[in-house]
């Protein structure tokens, strides 16, 4: 089975980094003691976080450090007034997205370019709901794989700024980029913008760690919802990683992985120029994901085509979760929309799954 659906990094990098978080784990708890295994650091590893705000360029203080990105972003979203509303790429991480309603905030997605966010639907849409929150993924976009141009992140940051929007930026893709260039960095200022990193793409999912950099007047009530339901996160993740970083093996096992997915992102780019050219795919350079559009699977035949892509040895879904509700209204009779998600397959077997996509539309639609 060629498996589209598996969002997690390949066991080749779990193999190389294996020996390494062993290692790490066993020196963090001989160097830190007792300070890993009791309570304390609510804010996250203390060392951790300086070792983030030389990164950012910003006081630790404002650095929050946790089990995951995710588990950030919500206590972020826990701590917006009730019932916020929330800008989103017009496909965003689904989970992030099921996160903020059931903490009762509204979502509304925003159009995107392949440059980023379409400005003018952000200013409109800015002017009718009254956001609290931006919310975007600027590099390798989960699910688009776009990766905004420097000009429109900062003139998304800016028309937040004008509109008093908090403006947060989820950059856990920020260092995956395979095409021997690097991404330029989000500068943040005192008053922001946000930042939601994780390094559970990066180093392993199950190290599970993440952190937040907040504007200086919101690290009071963020702290507050930490006290009230989390407490510390994972001690021990921390301190391994903060030494990780400091030794500079992060850095070194970061390009590792560039070396390792490059390969599988050109077989990618290749498939969807060769199979879905017409359809104007998007250039991957790094990340985790592609949207691919099957322009001709309306809605009546999408059961039947992904029946027949797994009778042919491709797991596949509709990528339907992924749309904001006033989005998916505007997609309707645009075809079937697909996350691909590549780094746990081989070249081989992504070419042949992006041809294999394109004979099945090809045999469903006679
Ligand atoms: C856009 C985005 N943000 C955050 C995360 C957070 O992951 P985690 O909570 O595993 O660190 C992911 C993981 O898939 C993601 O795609």
């Amino acid at each position: 089975m060629i498996n589209f659906l598996r969002g997690v990094p390949s066991d080749e990098s779990l193999e190389e980094i294996k020996p390494l978080v062993a290692e790490g784990y066993k020196n963090a708890i001989l160097k830190y003691g007792t300070d890993v295994l009791q309570y304390g650091h609510f804010g996250g590893f203390k060392p951790l976080r300086e070792a983030l705000g030389n990164i950012h360029d910003v006081d630790p203080d404002r650095i929050v450090a946790g089990n995951g990105g995710l588990e950030v972003i919500s206590l972020f979203f826990k701590s917006l007034p009730h019932n916020s509303t929330i800008v989103m790429e017009e496909a965003t991480y689904d989970r992030v997205a099921f996160d903020a309603v059931r903490y009762g905030h509204q979502i509304v997605g925003v159009e995107m370019t392949s440059e980023g966010v379409n400005l003018s639907d952000l200013e409109r849409l800015i002017k009718t709901h009254s956001p609290k929150l931006f919310y975007g993924i600027p590099f390798h976009q989960n699910p688009t794989g776009i990766t905004y141009s420097e000009e429109n992140r900062k003139a998304v940051a800016e028309l937040c700024g004008k509109h008093e929007v908090i403006c947060a930026w989820d950059i856990c893709y920020q260092t995956l980029r395979y095409d021997g260039r690097e991404n330029t960095p989000v500068t943040v200022s005192d008053s922001g913008p946000v930042l939601m990193g994780s390094f559970t793409k990066t180093i392993t999912p199950g190290t599970k760690c993440g952190y937040i950099v907040l504007p200086k007047e919101m690290v009071g009530p963020v702290t507050t919802v930490i006290a009230n339901t989390r407490i510390n996160p994972n001690l021990p993740t921390q301190a391994f990683i903060s030494d990780f970083i400091e030794a500079g093996e992060y850095d070194a096992f970061l390009n590792f992985l560039h070396d390792l997915y490059r390969p599988k992102m050109d077989a990618l780019n290749r498939a969807m120029d060769l199979y879905f050219s017409e359809t104007d795919p998007v250039r991957i350079t790094g990340g985790f994901f592609a949207l691919v559009r099957l322009s001709q699977i309306t809605e009546d035949k999408e059961d039947r085509f992904i029946k027949a892509v797994k009778d042919a040895g491709v797991s596949i879904s509709s990528a339907r979760a992924v749309f904001a509700p006033n989005i998916l209204k505007k997609n309707r009779g645009k075809g079937l929309f697909v996350r691909l998600i590549f780094p746990a397959l081989e070249p081989e077997q992504i070419e042949r799954g992006v041809a294999t996509l394109k004979e099945v539309e090809q045999s469903v639609c006679g």
